[in-house]
């Protein structure tokens, strides 16, 4: 298939599952050399990496935890602009080794506002693995993150990433076609 359509956009391929899955693999063994004795809690961040971090915990060799955390933000007064929130991490992180799993770093401003409520808990070391990253689009860089594929600044759906909510269940990553690109400017709507 070399395209699909989701409601009014279409995707062409951009990584294919064997990719995917060879690359995810590569990470484990990564995170298995740094971290096996730690017993490092995996921190997933909700909804788009569950897929992500299903897979690495699962090529990660060693005893590992695993816990989510929903973060939403929503527009506050004008004077405190966009406020977020961190839901559902009830763990003691003292002492613990933290590696926070994100599907994506597009601007890097949920991560960046993650990590540094994560330091105020006083865990061990705290490291961070991104399946993708947009490099164009990091306003916030995240130092030392493990990355998966760099890849353009361009909408991806795919592997957890969803278009409306739809998508999520597509085991590779598919990119924006140029045509609905160029009709998505013209309307000048925003994804997210
Ligand atoms: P950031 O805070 O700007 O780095 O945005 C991170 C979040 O935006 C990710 O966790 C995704 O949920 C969402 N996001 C950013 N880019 C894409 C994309 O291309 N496809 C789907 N979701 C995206
Ligand atoms: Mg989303």
């Amino acid at each position: 298939m070399d395209q699909i359509s989701i409601k009014d956009l279409s995707f062409v391929p951009l990584i294919p599952e064997d990719k995917v899955q060879s690359r995810v693999k590569e990470l484990g063994e990564v995170l298995t050399a740094t971290s096996r004795d730690q017993n490092p809690l995996f921190i997933s961040i909700l909804s788009g990496a569950f897929v992500f971090a299903s897979d690495l915990i699962r090529a990660f060799d060693g005893h590992c935890e695993v816990g989510f955390v929903k973060i939403s933000s929503y527009s506050g007064t004008q004077s405190t602009g966009n406020v977020q929130t961190v839901m559902g991490l009830e763990k003691d992180l003292r002492d613990r080794h933290i590696i926070v799993v994100e599907d994506i770093i597009d601007t890097g401003r949920t991560l960046h506002y993650f990590l540094n409520h994560l330091k105020a808990r006083s865990p061990a070391s705290v490291k961070v693995v991104a399946f993708l990253r947009k490099p164009d689009a990091v306003q916030y860089p995240v130092e030392d993150a493990l990355v998966g594929f760099d890849i353009e600044d361009r909408f991806v759906v795919g592997y957890g990433l969803d278009y409306d909510g739809l998508g999520r269940n597509i085991p590779g990553i598919w990119q924006l076609s140029a045509e609905s690109a160029a009709w998505l400017a013209s309307t000048e709507r925003e994804l997210h």
